[in-house]
């Protein structure tokens, strides 16, 4: 957001001063603590990457298809600030609101979305705050998704920060239901009449939950119960790439 737009947007919070000095002060602060959550997402961004690729050399496939990452609007920031009674400041901005960085990551299977769970809050700079699994305890609309709230620290100019990360891990087919859920949302306000619309959606839901485990199912079967260096080991006695064979 430009620094014009932040002044007219403080300008309407309540209590907030017209003294242009302090104003400025405050956009300033602003927008470096939105600087170190972009950074935080970045951080957390290679970490994945870097256990995506060390998978990829040591067992050849990769857990993670894709990693997004955003910083929440600052409207959206704003309303949550109001929603929850809070005041416009730097420690509400640091310690209150865990979303301000977000990592979505996308795997092929449920057991990789496990997996990569583990293997990043197993790091010794990792910091579990909570963890919310709507995939063994999906939402009554049918949401699935695991969510973990992360910390992890970053190291800037003068000083080191503990920044809070939310991370959520699901599956393509979870995210692909989870994108048309957020339009019906966005679209329509509650209380429309679009619950013929919510039903089916929540059928789809468990259409493609029952879907994904038989991926996982027949994955296992192809590589045996578990353990990536099975695979491996199927892997280097078949053939040497995918494309070798049939
Ligand atoms: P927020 O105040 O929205 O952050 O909720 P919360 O603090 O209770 O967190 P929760 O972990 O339940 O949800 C956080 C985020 O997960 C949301 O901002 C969405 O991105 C996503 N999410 C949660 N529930 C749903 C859902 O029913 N549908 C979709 N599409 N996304 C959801
Ligand atoms: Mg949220």
């Amino acid at each position: 957001m430009e620094r014009n737009q932040l002044q007219s947007f403080f300008l309407t919070l309540p209590n907030m001063t017209q003294d242009t000095e302090h104003l400025f002060d405050r956009i300033s602060q602003f927008q470096e603590i939105m600087m170190m959550y972009s950074c935080a997402a970045r951080e957390m961004r290679t970490k994945l990457e870097v256990l995506n690729d060390d998978f990829s050399v040591r067992y050849r496939r990769n857990p993670i298809e894709i990693i997004k990452t955003r910083i929440k609007t600052p409207g959206s920031l704003f309303q949550k600030i109001m929603k929850r009674g809070l005041e416009v400041s730097e420690h509400t901005l640091l310690n209150e609101i865990h979303d301000i960085a977000g990592v979505r990551v996308i795997c092929s299977f449920i057991d990789d979305i496990y997996e990569v769970a583990r293997l990043l809050v197993g790091q010794d700079d990792v910091t579990l705050l909570e963890t919310k699994d709507y995939i063994r305890h999906p939402k009554p609309n049918g949401y699935r998704s695991l969510h973990l709230i992360l910390q992890i620290p970053v190291f800037f100019a003068d000083r080191k920060q503990k920044m809070t990360v939310e991370v959520q891990i699901r599956t393509l087919a979870m995210d692909f239901w989870a994108s048309l859920d957020h339009e019906l949302h966005y679209k329509h306000e509650e209380g429309s009449e679009l619950q013929d619309v919510e039903e089916e959606l929540r059928q789809c839901a468990d259409v493609i939950a029952r879907t994904d485990e038989r991926m996982q199912n027949i994955r296992k079967r192809i590589y045996g119960e578990a353990t990536w260096e099975k695979k491996q080991e199927v892997e280097d006695g078949v053939c040497d790439s995918e494309s070798d064979g049939e």
